[in-house]
């Protein structure tokens, strides 16, 4: 199993993102209902946010009312608009009485499915909490952005990063000094630049991989 699966965040608790964590309480604690639009580059966590404030927004959310929708996979505006009107015009049982509907990659949609998003918005919001996600804002239209509360998502900085990866490392049995670690920690070239977590995940597999091999083959030639 890939460090990737088997770290990736699973609960709140586990965020390591102190942004997020504080959408996250303005949506389950103050229960705001703003339909979020979440932007950033690749591996920022836009989208695993998206999915554990889904099944967070109250204490018992149920799976059927959450719905994932990937836009640029989704064909047709009429079978998405049929899907998301039958999702988004059931009752809820939960607490909230809520749904959660995802629709990551949103800038997928054509201007047209965008067109009959914002109808769609108008009508559910009260009851359909929307949560967009896109790499590419400019492709979102200006009335859904106008209608969303809009997230720039950063990429996490080393000294973030630090705790959760030396929480892996321990895990894996390993041990490396801080600042080589938050070497490791630093993307290529330019400053002050985040690293992806897909790219965190990577460069710690590689790092432990490395060494277990290296420790394999000394024992191997001893
Ligand atoms: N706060 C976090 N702490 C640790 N791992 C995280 C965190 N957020 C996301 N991840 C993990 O990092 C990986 C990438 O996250 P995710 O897919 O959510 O990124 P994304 O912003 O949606 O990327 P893309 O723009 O490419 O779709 C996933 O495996 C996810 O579980
Ligand atoms: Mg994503």
């Amino acid at each position: 199993m890939s460090f990737e699966e088997k770290y990736s965040p699973r609960t709140f608790a586990e965020l390591t993102n102190d942004q997020l964590r504080s959408l996250a309480t303005s949506y389950r604690d103050a229960k705001r209902m703003t339909p979020l639009l979440l932007h950033g580059l690749p591996g920022a966590g836009k989208t695993a946010f998206a999915q554990l404030l889904a099944s967070n927004v109250c204490g018992d959310i149920g799976s059927t009312d959450i719905q994932f929708i990937n836009c640029s996979s989704e064909t047709g505006i009429d079978t998405t608009r049929k899907k998301i009107d039958d999702f988004a015009s059931c009752y809820r049982q939960n607490s909230r009485g809520i749904s959660v509907l995802i629709l990551d990659e949103a800038d997928g949609f054509t201007r047209n499915a965008q067109d009959a998003l914002k109808g769609l918005i108008d009508q559910y919001k009260a009851s359909v909490l929307f949560i967009l996600t896109t790499n590419h804002l400019d492709k979102i239209s200006d009335p859904l952005q106008d209608r969303c509360h809009v997230v720039h998502v950063e990429k996490p900085m080393p000294e973030e990063l630090l705790p959760m990866a030396k929480h892996i490392l321990t895990d894996e049995g390993e041990t490396i000094p801080d600042d080589i670690l938050l070497d490791l920690l630093s993307a290529d070239g330019a400053d002050r630049v985040g690293l992806s977590y897909r790219q965190l995940y990577r460069r710690l597999d590689n790092l432990v991989a490395g060494r277990r091999q290296r420790r394999g083959s000394v024992s191997h030639a001893a």
